[in-house]
């Protein structure tokens, strides 16, 4: 088994809703260790760039005004599997296609309000790890 690192993200809905506590206990309880954290709220700047391989879709204004609309709580988390366990433990990006007992399906109420992103692969996850945390 490898060990990885992934980004995660609680987005502007969840720390909203005041659940930072509730969805770190999911990742701590899976294996899933917090090896560096700090609360921002992003710039439009921050968001377009890391979302810019997505500026041609429909949603990016939408998915940009929501980003910068309040605080997110950034976290590098590092485990065995850490990519796919994160993805699992956060379930599909549609809420209401989630399944029961993951974080969107349990904290997220739309696709545009999501809870949460995590890392797609281990070299998206370098990537996004030095946006925001530098090498
Ligand atoms: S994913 O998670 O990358 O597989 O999903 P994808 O469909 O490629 O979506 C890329 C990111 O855009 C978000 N998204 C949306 N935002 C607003 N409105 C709509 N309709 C929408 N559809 C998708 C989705 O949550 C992904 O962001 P992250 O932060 O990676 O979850």
């Amino acid at each position: 088994m490898a060990i990885e690192r992934t980004l995660s993200i609680i987005k502007p809905d969840a720390v909203a809703k005041n659940v930072i506590g509730q969805i770190y206990s999911r990742f701590e309880s899976n294996g899933l260790k917090i090896v560096a954290a700090q609360m921002k709220q992003l710039s439009r700047a921050d968001a377009e760039g890391f979302y810019a391989a997505h500026k041609e879709r429909g949603f990016f204004k939408d998915l940009v005004d929501f980003m910068v609309s309040g605080p997110v709580m950034i976290q590098v988390l590092e485990g065995e599997n850490a990519v796919l366990k994160n993805r699992e433990l956060m379930g599909a990006t549609d809420p209401k296609k989630a399944d029961k007992g993951t974080i969107r399906a349990d904290f997220a109420d739309s696709i545009d309000a999501n809870a949460v992103h995590g890392s797609d692969a281990v070299e998206a996850a370098k990537v996004e790890i030095a946006y925001f945390f530098g090498a």
